[in-house]
């Protein structure tokens, strides 16, 4: 039965002109086509044979974050790459521009700089080692399938690379976005228990969208201030890695392993010290409130509010906070 829908449905592909077709249409058509010289037929323009990074079509395959963007042509954007076995992304990294840490699950990486030095580092599995390069331009870093890898262009002007995939549909699994997006409960045990699921949702709540921007050392050299970004990128929240879901498998543990004692059962001198010292600014506030002007320290309090990138725990700012304008904007074709 489904053998006879697949060869009318072949039939009618390749039997009738194809008109207007998403891409998802074609790479169906591609990959059902008996023979290479079926899938040229099915590309019928010439120009249906390149691929526009600077003006990708709606805007396929871009990802854009604070530090700049990419462009990938996958099977997900560039029909032709079907029966090639090959992907290609291109980074447009802003100064100090960070492709954050991630892998590919199907496919080796050769990462070519074009005209930045890139920092490059990756870990291949457990039991290897820590790997990490200065790539020139003119040099290609590989990462193999599946290792967690990262790139971030030390340069104070945009640079640009070219990262060629050993597959069609190379896939991308952000590390931090993903740890982060798994039960709550699970992410506190893996970080060894001791801390709150309030501080795994601060945390999670600043994860910036990638291309993200670089380590302190690249931004205090290149003078980038305003280190607000968006966020979009993180894992959505379904019953099952809610933070606030009862439903949420080891929902019940909310305190986040948190305890007065430590695990041999004496009091926790950091958590008991933590209390005392919370203890004592409490009265401290109490006073401030009771001696002084109530007026003025909420003006204080106003002028402080705009400082997010320094709040932290559940302070950070909350999913869809609005992105403020990064002091780079990825460059537009
Ligand atoms: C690298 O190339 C990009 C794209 O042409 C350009 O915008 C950027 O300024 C170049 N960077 C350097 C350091 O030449
Ligand atoms: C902390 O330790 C005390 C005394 O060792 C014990 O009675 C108590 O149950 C412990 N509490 C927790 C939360 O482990």
């Amino acid at each position: 039965m489904a053998s006879k829908i697949l060869s009318v449905f072949l039939a009618l592909t390749l039997a009738s002109p194809v008109l207007s077709t998403t891409v998802a249409e074609k790479v169906a058509q591609l990959r059902l086509a008996p023979t290479a010289v079926d899938r040229v037929k099915l590309l019928q323009d010439d120009s249906d044979w390149v691929f526009d990074f600077l003006n990708p079509p709606g805007g396929a395959g871009e990802t854009i974050g604070g530090g700049g963007h990419t462009v990938s042509a996958n099977a997900g954007t560039f029909p032709a790459v079907i029966g090639n076995g090959m992907a290609m992304t291109i980074g447009y990294l802003g100064p100090c521009g960070y492709n954050t840490p991630h892998t590919h699950p199907r496919a080796t990486e050769f990462n070519f700089a074009v005209n930045g030095t890139l920092q490059a580092g990756l870990l291949t599995e457990n039991g290897a080692r820590f790997i990490f390069n200065e790539v020139k331009p003119g040099s290609a870093a590989i990462f193999p399938k599946g290792a967690i890898h990262f790139e971030m262009n030390t340069e104070c002007e945009p640079a640009v690379f070219v990262a060629a995939f050993n597959d069609e549909d190379p896939g991308v699994d952000q590390i931090a976005q993903r740890f982060f997006g798994l039960a709550p409960a699970f992410v506190t045990a893996a970080l060894g228990g001791d801390v709150g699921i309030q501080q795994i949702k601060g945390l999670e709540s600043k994860i910036p969208d990638n291309v993200a921007l670089g380590t302190e050392e690249c931004l205090k050299r290149c003078g980038i201030y305003n280190k607000n970004q968006p966020t979009a990128q993180r894992q959505p929240r379904v019953p099952a890695n809610s933070f606030e879901d009862s439903a949420a498998p080891g929902a019940h543990d909310l305190s986040g392993g948190i305890s007065l004692n430590n695990s041999d059962g004496k009091p926790n001198p950091l958590i008991i010290g933590l209390i005392s010292a919370a203890g004592l600014m409490g009265l401290g506030y109490v006073a401030l409130l009771v001696g002084c002007c109530v007026r003025r320290r909420k003006e204080k309090d106003g002028r402080t509010r705009g400082a997010k990138y320094f709040k932290t725990g559940s302070e950070f700012a909350p999913q869809g906070a609005v992105y403020e304008g990064g002091s780079y904007d990825p460059p537009k074709h």
